[in-house]
């Protein structure tokens, strides 16, 4: 656990214009900054970061926050992950609290498999470059391979000592718990017997995008056909091995810069290329890719270029999975190595140049690449002719832009001798099938949504209806809490007591015993009265920067509104004044507005009752209720002349 003091060291030095900028590229726009928004597709920048405030917000789609949020949104990381994160780009060292057996057993099963894997790489690591066996078997297969230390180094590759259970003991000695080494698949256990799962192998650690160690793959070196030439970490909490890419953390700096990412297929290929200089790459680790990876990779970058072995036999096989890349809107480009080469072998033979050069020089488009692979093994028969056609302008149907689609069609057309027009038929045809499959869905889920939003709107009426009073109340305070506004008598008449904006709002919300349905905003208010007398109290810092992800969020969207302030005055005709200037008059205005729209909710309320008790006869309850509901009324009378409205009903 990180104590409350370097927590606030991290927030001190992570400023949000240089946080942001190691993703999005800003532009100074009045005393704000301006970009794309990392967060959802977007042509024109509606993503805006405040220097002062220490926070970012999208008028797009709405997500904002601090430099921490900012970490949690954009690289996927819990609320300490992130503070992490941010402590290693400003290398401020983190004080671990001293760990309770209390705090040791809260920490949830996930974090306890990150630490035993974390554990087990260091293990491996050592082990591969200090002790004798991992010396003289993995690391001299290693270099016999022409892996080089700074790069076995960077990828912490290792080395499983070859007997049962050697690693599982080792870990258990130094206090680690079973259950979490068997869940990590680290250790197989049956019954009563335990063995190391990846014994006598080569250790390959997979790190997520955030650099921690979440699953292993595991090379042997004997020449054993019985077993698998890799072995990898099962499924697990930590590791879905379908939304995982071998090298992300490795290559997204990288992949940002450069706009570019190549993908291989294994772990031998992502280390040859780093080796070569090149860094933009990742493996699919022998798989089709999923969806969840071309979306991890579209996260840095559109363009991808996917590197075949020259001799790789299931090069068709992956061509149908190629279509989903091209559904999420990614430019691919194909390579295909000479005969007999793979990433690895290839990637040795050449400087990074070199490298480069070469495929810069050689990858084509996937369409083309397809056609022309497709072309070349299909008989001229037309029938099959007619699948091919078909066949590709499936894929070209699935790309989102038009534009790019006509491109394709055009080349298309060319190379499969077909007039242009034709084509289009063709994938009008197939667009107009997948349309009537989406209304299709489209109808079933609107059906659906139509349900749950009802519900949704319901509680929500139920929930806060005073949620707009309430908000602005939270708004006026974060950002005048401590300003002074009235004075008010006291025993020395000589000596007037002045209020501040926080004394007065919760002193009127204390009074009348308003309290809010909402927990948040609850917690807020308690949080504000507490400070009340509190000179150094900085509100917007302090919520923006709370831990709880529903009170900084709150703050950072009301501190971020554009025009709330001072809107209410621009009605008259008059001149807008500065709301800081008027916050007498503004102040006990919005706290009326306030009290009223809760007393007329009252009266409603006591509405309701009378009539339920009326069918019962109890005339001894409705003449409460009446009483009630007069005295109520002249409240809300009273409270409606000094805002000035006419007439309530
Ligand atoms: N792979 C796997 N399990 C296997 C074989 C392969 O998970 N039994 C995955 C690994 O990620 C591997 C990739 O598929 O890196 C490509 O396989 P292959 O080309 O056979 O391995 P290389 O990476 O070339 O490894 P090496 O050069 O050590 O043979
Ligand atoms: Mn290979």
């Amino acid at each position: 656990m990180i104590d409350q003091s370097t927590i606030e060291r991290i927030i001190d030095a992570a400023e949000i214009t240089d946080v942001v900028s190691e993703f999005v590229t800003l532009r100074r726009r009045g005393v704000n900054l301006l970009g794309l928004c990392p967060f959802h597709n977007e042509k024109t920048p509606s993503f805006t970061v405040s220097p002062a405030k220490g926070i970012f917000k999208c008028f797009g789609c709405g997500k904002g926050g601090n430099s921490v949020n900012f970490i949690m949104e954009h690289e996927q990381l819990t609320y300490p992950e992130a503070l992490r994160w941010l402590a290693k780009k400003y290398h401020i060292e983190i004080e671990e609290k001293e760990e309770t057996e209390e705090d040791k057993q809260l920490k949830d099963a996930r974090e306890s498999m990150m630490i035993v894997s974390e554990f087990a790489k260091n293990y491996f690591h050592r082990y591969l470059l200090k002790e004798n066996e991992g010396r003289t078997i993995g690391l001299s297969y290693l270099k016999e391979r022409g892996i080089r230390d700074d790069i076995i180094k960077k990828f912490e590759l290792g080395f499983c000592p070859d007997g049962k259970d050697i690693f599982t003991q080792a870990a258990q000695q130094e206090g680690y718990k079973i259950d979490f080494l068997e869940q990590t698949g680290l250790t197989v256990r049956r019954d009563n017997w335990v063995a190391d799962r990846f014994a006598g192998r080569v250790m390959f650690p997979i790190h997520n995008i955030a650099g921690r160690v979440i699953a292993f793959g595991g090379r042997i070196l004997k020449d054993d056909k019985k077993s698998a030439k890799y072995l990898n970490s099962p499924e697990s909490e930590i590791y879905h091995k379908s939304r995982v890419l071998y090298g992300i953390f490795q290559a997204k700096r990288d992949i940002t810069r450069l706009d570019k990412c190549y993908l291989v297929e294994g772990y031998t290929d992502v280390l040859s290329f780093h080796q070569a200089g090149i860094e933009n790459v990742v493996a699919s680790s022998g798989t089709a890719l999923t969806p969840d990876q071309i979306r991890l990779i579209r996260r840095f970058t559109p363009n991808v270029t996917i590197i075949y072995d020259g001799d790789a036999a299931g090069i068709k096989a992956s061509l149908r999975g190629i279509d989903l890349v091209l559904e999420e809107g990614v430019n691919v480009k194909v390579l295909l190595l000479p005969n007999g080469e793979d990433p690895d072998s290839f990637a040795r033979s050449m400087s990074a140049s070199q490298l480069t050069e070469y495929i810069k020089a050689n990858e084509t488009d996937f369409i083309r690449f397809k056609t022309q692979l497709l072309l070349g093994s299909t008989e001229s028969d037309p029938v099959s002719r007619a699948r091919l056609i078909s066949d590709i302008m499936q894929s070209i149907a699935v790309i989102p832009d038009a534009i790019t689609r006509s491109v394709y069609i055009k080349e298309c057309s060319k190379l499969l001798d077909v007039h242009e027009n034709v084509l289009y038929t063709e994938i009008r045809k197939i667009l107009q099938k997948e349309n009537e499959d989406q209304q299709r869905k489209d109808i079933r889920e609107q059906i659906k949504t139509k349900q749950a939003s009802a519900l949704v709107a319901e509680k929500a009426t139920i929930a806060n209806p005073f949620e707009i009073e309430e908000r602005e109340i939270l708004r006026i305070l974060l950002k005048h809490f401590g300003r002074e506004i009235f004075e008010v008598e006291s025993d020395d008449p000589n000596e007037p007591v002045l209020l501040t904006v926080g004394q007065y709002v919760l002193g009127e919300l204390d009074t009348d015993g308003l309290t809010s349905n909402s927990d948040d905003i609850n917690r807020m208010l308690d949080i504000f009265r507490e400070n009340c007398e509190n000179k150094d109290f900085e509100p917007a810092r302090f919520f923006i920067n709370h831990p709880e992800a529903g009170l900084s969020k709150m703050a950072s969207d009301l501190l971020s509104e554009k025009y709330v302030e001072s809107k209410r005055w621009v009605k008259s005709g008059a001149f807008v004044e500065a709301e800081a200037d008027i916050l007498d008059l503004l102040v006990p205005r919005i706290v009326q507005e306030y009290k009223l729209r809760k007393v007329k909710a009252m009266l409603k309320q006591i509405e309701k009752k009378i009539q339920q008790t009326s069918t019962d006869g109890d005339f001894a309850r409705i003449m409460e209720l009446q009483n009630q509901y007069i005295n109520l009324k002249k409240v809300a009378k009273y409270l409606s002349e000094q805002l000035g409205f006419r007439a309530i009903n």
